[in-house]
């Protein structure tokens, strides 16, 4: 740009553009950059939060710029993994996405090369109010475990702890959120309920558990999610004796840390709902690799197995729905592979697209980070959520790196004593492999 627009932007305002003294136009702390970092970054980059160094002022920030620079363009700060390809448009937008749009990364990126400029605190544009997540309405119910749990520090961990809810009949619950109590520790929380309420006999104990099934999931949370509300008009319905049940995974954290008391929220309603909804896993989440194709690394026949060292594995899975399956709309979809996984996507083909209808759509992709597993929820009411029934068909496709570049792998190796990647097959535990989709499902 010509020097002479330069300083004919600087003359409209350091409003605007963030001029320092020197006539520069480059972005500033206080005038451009603060605003971005504080609402995208400050939730866990804080005083007390979970990320491990503040971003929230600019003594703390300057120096990490370029570091949060590099973390933003690879996509794994604000932590999101949900990504758009020219192949995969998923059907609705995200709620509550994190991401930086192209202009903030732009204004990052210049603060950055330019030296990261503090610019004037007199003239600092106003800061985002933090955003509070609260869950909101009258009906709430507080459930927290009989005893608080201590982490060992050494390893991750992953508990699963039983409380009782009370439910005297079937309850229909619209919302939850999940409060850590010592947020150096707890990573990711998945909520669920045991109709049978069979976890009771666990009493107060923690019990180890890495991967759940049987239950019915109600939730997953990790650090920095909001409240989880199924969409408006609808609820899941809790049986009559259910416990509700959460797997808790610890960080190792390095030391013994504070004990902690982790507590969920269930919001409930007495009007009954116009929809159902239920959230369900979908793909070989058992021990049966259901619909699974053949695949470039099988021996003899189609087996669900990643071989040592291989790159670039894939599993792809085509499920047809049947044929009586009523209509239903998606509301919210996760990925879920274990610690060998990097990349999932999840397909819907319609058998007979109605009128109004993509023939199929590509609900999400994602990278995988096994400590950033969220639940996506598409930002729009039921009416235009995307639509299944009987008929259809479900794809899915896991990518895996079975070698040592792998973090995940060099983690789950060191957690099991190992040092060189074994053939990896379909379980449960961390040095097993899944390739499971998570619906949040509405219908009438
Ligand atoms: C939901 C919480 C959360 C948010 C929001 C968040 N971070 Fe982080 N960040 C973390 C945690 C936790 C770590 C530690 C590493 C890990 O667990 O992934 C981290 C690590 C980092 C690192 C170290 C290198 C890396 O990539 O792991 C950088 C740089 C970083 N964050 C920058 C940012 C920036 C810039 C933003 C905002 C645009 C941001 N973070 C938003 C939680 C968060």
């Amino acid at each position: 740009m010509p020097a002479h627009r330069l300083s004919l932007v600087c003359s409209l305002g350091a409003l605007l553009v963030g001029c320092d003294a020197t006539g520069s136009s480059a972005p500033t702390w206080h005038a451009d950059v603060a605003p971005i970092v504080v609402e995208k970054c400050g939730g866990c980059h804080t005083a007390g939060g979970i990320a491990p160094f503040t971003l929230d002022d600019f003594a703390a920030a300057a120096p990490m710029a370029d570091a949060a620079v590099a973390a933003v363009e690879a996509g794994t700060m604000p932590p999101f993994d949900a990504y758009e390809t020219d192949d995969c448009e998923p059907p609705q937008p995200w709620k509550d996405d994190p991401r930086l749009t192209e202009a903030e990364e732009d204004t990052l990126r210049a603060w950055a090369e330019a030296g990261a400029p503090e610019g004037n605190p007199a003239t600092a544009a106003r800061l985002p109010e933090p955003v509070e997540h609260a869950l909101e309405g009258d009906d709430i119910q507080a459930l927290e475990p009989g005893a608080t749990y201590t982490t060992s520090g050494d390893t991750d961990q992953f508990v699963c702890v039983s409380m009782d809810p009370a439910l005297a009949t079937d309850r229909w619950l619209t919302g939850l959120d999940v409060l850590p109590g010592n947020t150096e520790v707890v990573h990711h929380v998945v909520v669920f309920s045991d109709p049978a309420g069979t976890s009771a006999a666990w009493g107060d104990d923690y019990t180890d558990c890495f991967d759940i099934s049987g239950g019915q999931a109600l939730a997953v949370w990790v650090p920095g999610s909001p409240p989880l509300e199924y969409p408006e008009g609808s609820a899941i319905t809790v049986t009559a004796g259910a416990r509700i049940v959460m797997q808790i995974h610890y960080h190792a954290g390095g030391r013994v840390a504070d004990p902690d008391l982790t507590q969920v929220l269930l919001r409930w309603t007495n009007d009954a709902p116009e929809w159902t909804a239920v959230v369900t896993a979908i793909g070989n989440a058992a021990s049966e690799a259901e619909g699974l194709l053949p695949g470039a690394n099988d021996r003899a026949g189609v087996e669900f197995r990643i071989p040592a060292d291989r790159a670039d594995h894939v599993e792809t899975m085509s499920i047809p729905i049947p044929a009586e399956t009523q209509e239903f709309s998606f509301f919210s979809i996760a990925t879920h592979m274990h610690m060998v996984g990097t990349d999932m996507q999840i397909r819907w083909r319609r058998g007979v697209p109605q009128a109004d209808e993509a023939p199929e759509d590509c609900l999400v992709r994602t990278g995988w980070d096994f400590d950033w597993q969220r639940t996506y929820t598409y930002d729009a009411p039921i009416e235009e959520l995307p639509k299944g029934r009987g008929g259809d068909t479900l794809w899915m496709q896991c990518h895996y790196d079975n070698t040592l570049a792998n973090p995940g792998v060099q983690r789950a190796l060191a957690d099991a004593g190992l040092d060189e990647p074994i053939d990896v097959s379909l379980g449960e535990g961390s040095l097993d492999e899944m390739c499971v989709g998570i619906v949040g499902l509405v219908f009438k």
